[in-house]
């Protein structure tokens, strides 16, 4: 039986490791917002990533994704040393991310934004081919094909020409992923998606990256606040607190650690 409920899906521990960040630190002047940091993701778990704020969440997130050279340690992709790779370069290699907030061009379309996700698959730029080419037929069949499974696989039919400054935030959000689904990645990263949403919002999010998952077979990391989708989607997770992990296990253990309680749930 093909895609067993997640419930009773327990990842492996066997599994190969995707994204291997080793001995990590960054530093901006005198703040340390990595403090030598090891974090392996395995391709069949979602891993949660929390902490409080300031503790390094997308600190961790931009050295992955290359927004950000460590000035310390390693950050490995499918066996690969992606370490100080540009960011479409790390694109390229597999690794999509969500964003904290909205990244999405206001005034472009839902289509248009999702397109941007394709833009390091095309030949041409897609700034360019807007702007002065028109598409290139062939390559616009390619990429229109997989953008329209996207549409469809977010339920985002109905509001495909709207701008998406427009859209709400829940909608906004959802959009972010569509763009990075477009990457079609080995990976995805979600910066706290569910932040600013209401709970109607929040579910919705998260039946998306339950399917993300089923659907696409690849690894999530998680950087969430809300404890309840935590324990609800997660695998396993990571706590990070003044840029350091002081913690790592299930959601029940995390639950019970001491220290996690005192540096962030009990807070
Ligand atoms: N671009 C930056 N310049 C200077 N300091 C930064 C920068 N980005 C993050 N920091 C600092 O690094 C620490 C970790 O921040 P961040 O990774 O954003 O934490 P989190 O996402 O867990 O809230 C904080 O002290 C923050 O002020
Ligand atoms: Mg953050």
């Amino acid at each position: 039986m093909q895609g067993t409920s997640l419930a009773e899906k327990e990842p492996s521990h066997t599994a190969p490791v995707s994204l291997s960040i080793r001995n990590t630190t960054l530093k901006f002047g005198g703040v340390t917002a990595l403090d030598d940091v090891t974090i392996e993701v395995r391709e069949d778990e979602l891993l949660a990533i929390i902490g409080p704020n300031g503790a390094g969440k997308t600190s961790l997130l931009n050295v992955t994704a290359g927004f950000y050279r460590p000035q310390q340690g390693q950050v490995e992709m499918s066996g690969r040393d992606i370490t100080g790779l540009r960011v479409d370069q790390v694109a390229r290699m597999g690794v999509a991310r969500t964003f904290q907030g909205t990244h999405l061009f206001a005034g472009q379309t839902v289509v248009e934004n999702i397109l941007v996700g394709r833009h390091m698959r095309m030949k041409s730029n897609i700034f360019q081919a807007f702007v002065h080419f028109g598409w290139m037929a062939r390559e616009e069949d390619m990429h229109r094909e997989v953008v329209e499974e996207i549409i469809d696989f977010l339920e985002i039919e109905p509001i495909r020409n709207r701008a998406v400054g427009t859209l709400g935030y829940g909608l906004r959000k959802r959009v972010d992923l569509g763009r990075a689904l477009a990457q079609e990645p080995d990976i995805l990263l979600m910066d706290e998606p569910m932040a600013g949403m209401n709970s109607e919002e929040k579910e919705d999010l998260a039946r998306f990256i339950l399917d993300v998952r089923e659907a696409r077979n690849i690894p999530v990391v998680l950087v969430e606040h809300d404890m309840g989708v935590v324990m609800d989607l997660a695998d396993r997770v990571v706590v990070l607190d003044f840029g350091q992990v002081i913690a790592e296990g299930t959601p029940a253990e995390i639950q019970k650690n001491p220290a996690v309680i005192k540096a962030y749930l009990g807070a």
